[in-house]
């Protein structure tokens, strides 16, 4: 395949990093926007921006239209990483960033007629809500998101609405009902249907790809309201123990970072992705338990997790996607959860002393009500 100009918004971060190197690996001209958020990168450009003459580092923020246009000018594949994600108070930057920096993109694609070809974009599992789950007596179904009530009382479990029996999770396809309810899966929303709606308006193929829980070298080890790899990490490296909302057997699942860029490849290549929405996961729950286990294996740490009995309102309790159909079309994961890890475990180890910023941001989200405490609500 000949050279393409490529942008990778938000290419200073786990995802787009190692999209750059993979695009560079492949001979492709590279330009990188990204606005190095404080919380993600307090210290600034980090080291793994390849300083070279294909690579094109513009320090400029998805909300700046000036900034966005100098990205995109020239440009004919985007691949569109930059968001802001995690647990946090900051409602109005994840609609400003997330949904309105999206729509940016395309206004000035129409106004300037920039010779955009097509372009991939990061959606996430966080879209669908609870997934899909299964009554032993009463078959699949697709529940509503926990109450808050509900969870007051430790009943994790989603349940069925016949019988009110706990249920069993499955896989999640795509066709599944999008119901997420935190401010970042809706402004995630918001952004897959623009791509997606604003492609075919303008004729511009668009994919839109709902990752897994991504991890991997590179994960911000600064940022204590995503990245659940690194938090756990910080935390065991520090001598403390990780901390687990729910009773920590909630599961997920975990996708390495350089499958993950594989994927964004193999969709932006292929015609018949056009105008397609892909789950992109390995279709292996882990459990948080496991997961913490897992890593204070690795760094030798004696320490299990700590259980407060907290729980984030608009978390879900069970999710792993039905990747079959991008399997179908030729990707597929590669890179196991153990070899991942190790990977990160290796990285995180070269990075010098890290810090522990899980401790005073639990307590602000706790104040904030992001998370709850529900012995700390009952008796205060
Ligand atoms: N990692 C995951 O588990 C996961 C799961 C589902 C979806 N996603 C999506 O994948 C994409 C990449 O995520 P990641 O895990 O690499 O996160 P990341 O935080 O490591 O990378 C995101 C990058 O975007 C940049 N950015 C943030 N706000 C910006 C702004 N206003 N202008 C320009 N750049 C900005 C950040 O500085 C950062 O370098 C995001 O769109 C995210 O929503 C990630
Ligand atoms: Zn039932």
């Amino acid at each position: 395949m000949s050279s393409k100009k490529v942008l990778v918004t938000g290419g200073a971060g786990l995802i787009g990093s190692h999209l750059v190197d993979l695009l560079l690996k492949e001979g492709h001209n590279v330009t990188i926007l990204d606005n190095l958020e404080p919380q993600t990168h307090p210290h600034g450009k980090p080291e793994w921006i390849p300083n070279r003459q294909d690579v094109r580092f513009i320090h400029g923020d998805m909300r700046s239209e000036k900034e966005v246009l100098e990205a995109l000018k020239g440009v004919e594949w985007v691949f569109h990483q930059a968001a802001f994600g995690g647990f946090t108070t900051a409602l109005t930057q994840y609609i400003d960033v997330n949904s309105t920096g999206t729509a940016r993109i395309f206004e000035l694609i129409r106004e300037h007629k920039l010779p955009v070809e097509k372009m991939v974009m990061a959606s996430s599992q966080a879209v669908y809500g609870e997934g899909v789950y299964s009554c032993l007596e009463h078959g699949p179904q697709y529940p509503a998101m926990r109450s808050r009530g509900q969870l007051m009382h430790s009943q994790w479990e989603s349940r069925c609405v016949q019988c009110d029996q706990p249920m069993l999770p499955g896989l999640t396809p795509e066709t599944a009902p999008l119901r997420g309810e935190t401010i970042y899966a809706i402004s995630k929303l918001a952004e897959e249907r623009l791509c997606i709606g604003m492609g075919k308006q303008l004729d511009i193929p668009t994919v839109a790809l709902r990752y897994a829980v991504t991890y991997g070298p590179r994960q911000s080890i600064f940022n204590p309201y995503t990245g659940v790899v690194s938090i756990f990490s910080t935390r065991l490296l520090n001598d403390l123990k990780p901390v687990l909302y729910e009773d920590g057997q909630q599961t997920r699942d975990f996708l390495y970072v350089a499958d993950n860029a594989a994927a964004n490849l193999f969709v932006m290549q292929r015609p018949e992705t056009a105008y397609q929405v892909y789950n992109v996961g390995t279709q292996t729950p882990t459990r948080m338990v496991d997961l913490v286990s897992t890593l204070a294996t690795l760094y030798e740490k004696p320490l299990e997790a700590d259980f407060p009995g907290s729980f984030r309102p608009g978390d879900v309790r069970h999710f792993v996607h039905d990747s079959s159909s991008l399997y179908q079309l030729g990707w597929q994961p590669v890179v196991s959860l153990e070899q991942g890890l190790s990977h990160y475990v290796e990285w995180i180890r070269a990075q010098g002393n890290v810090k522990e910023y899980f401790e005073s941001a639990m307590k602000r989200l706790e104040e904030m009500q992001v998370v709850i405490a529900p012995h700390k609500v009952a008796t205060s």
